[in-house]
């Protein structure tokens, strides 16, 4: 069931999708204290290992020392360079790849390739830019600054608890990708906080839009939830048969959550699937996107393997609906771009947690929304 018994309005205006200006406030006002999920920690299997990412904030660096994940801005304190261009590797000590210099697992200097010449820097005066680290359900998730508000306080109670359940089993990451897509990245979160769209654009892949009364929307501290009906598909009910005999229980239902700004999750029989949405300025984002499959106990190869293989079914699957999604897209782009609307548009029930989303973002933006809609931007 829905929350709202009617239709809702929609909050942003149309410049909202586009703006520089708009954008500039979301960067100071929303980004600035988003936690973004970059890795699940079994990435990180040997002492050494490292991953980029490039934030709004900055490129990123995600390292591995003493079974300790730290992240820093991967911004080399010498002249500034990117420290690191390699998207992950393993190694003793970051190294910049412009002049030499070395940093150790604290982030401070380990070796200045002709130290003298800096004279009078003094050891250890000078290290790499520290972020921080939280690693919540087997996500690892970073934040630029200290003391912004947990992870676990926008899932609140219930789905952190969800969350961190599948913290008991082991699994494997069976695909990544980072996809940049040509729109703004709130144009992307409505679209996944909305089935209205499935049967239009998804019709081929997934059918009919599920019955209203088969669906229930949920509003979490800082996101939103919704739980509809798991498919019934051979594969799937195979993957629930597998779940249930390597973990003792399978979830049935889809499920999907999102913790705002855009940490979007969705925990299937056989694993869990996140996708963070990265702005990557205006009018573009990138999806960072991961899929995890569950394993059971490590003597259990065959039904191990035969988890995975359906994982890797399923994980084809959401690709060809995630692809779906990235092509039509950048219509949506073109609309709310337009210097002229013939509306300011409006949400649905079946749309209502995108008007939650608009909401809270507002908020923090501290706009307020006007009656002065003329019909252009
Ligand atoms: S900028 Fe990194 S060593 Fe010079
Ligand atoms: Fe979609």
């Amino acid at each position: 069931m829905f929350i709202s018994d009617t239709h809702l309005p929609q909050l942003l205006p149309a410049k909202a999708y586009s703006d520089e200006g708009w954008y500039k406030q979301e960067c100071e006002k929303v980004f600035h204290d988003a936690w973004w999920a970059i890795a699940f920690s079994v990435e990180f299997q040997n002492d050494g290992d490292f991953l980029t990412v490039d934030l709004p904030c900055g490129p990123v660096v995600l390292w591995q020392r003493d079974g300790v994940i730290r992240a820093f801005l991967n911004v080399c304190a010498h002249r500034l360079s990117r420290l690191t261009s390699k998207t992950k590797g393993c190694c003793d000590t970051l190294v910049c790849e412009y002049h030499g210099w070395e940093y150790a697992a604290s982030g401070k200097t380990k070796r200045i390739p002709d130290a003298p010449s800096f004279r009078p820097l003094e050891k250890d005066g000078l290290g790499l830019r520290p972020l921080c680290v939280e690693v919540v359900g087997g996500i690892v998730f970073v934040s630029q600054i200290e003391g912004s508000p947990s992870i676990q306080s926008h899932l609140g109670q219930e789905e952190t608890n969800r969350l961190c359940r599948r913290d008991r089993h082991p699994g494997r990451v069976i695909y990544q990708a980072d996809l940049d897509i040509p729109v703004n990245w709130k144009v992307l979160v409505e679209n996944n906080l909305e089935s209205y769209h499935v049967g239009f654009v998804h019709r081929a892949t997934l059918g009919e839009i599920p019955d209203g009364d088969l669906c229930t929307h949920k509003i979490i501290p800082g996101g939103s939830m919704f739980f509809g009906p798991g498919s019934s598909d051979v594969v799937s009910a195979a993957g629930r048969q597998v779940a249930r005999q390597a973990h003792g229980e399978a979830e049935s239902r889809y499920i999907h959550g999102i913790a705002y700004p855009t940490f979007m999750w969705t925990p299937e029989a056989l694993g869990t699937s996140f996708q963070t949405v990265i702005p990557t300025g205006p009018k573009s984002c990138r999806i960072r996107w991961r899929i995890l499959a569950l394993q059971g106990e490590r003597k259990r190869h065959l039904l191990n393997l035969l988890a995975r293989c359906i994982a890797k079914v399923q994980a084809g699957f959401w690709r060809r609906v995630v692809n779906e999604d990235v092509e039509f897209l950048p219509s949506v782009q073109v609309g709310v771009e337009s210097l002229m609307q013939p509306s300011e548009g409006l949400v649905s029930r079946r749309e209502e947690r995108i008007f939650h989303f608009q909401k809270w973002l507002a908020n923090r933006i501290g706009y307020v929304k006007t009656n002065d809609f003329v019909g252009s931007a």
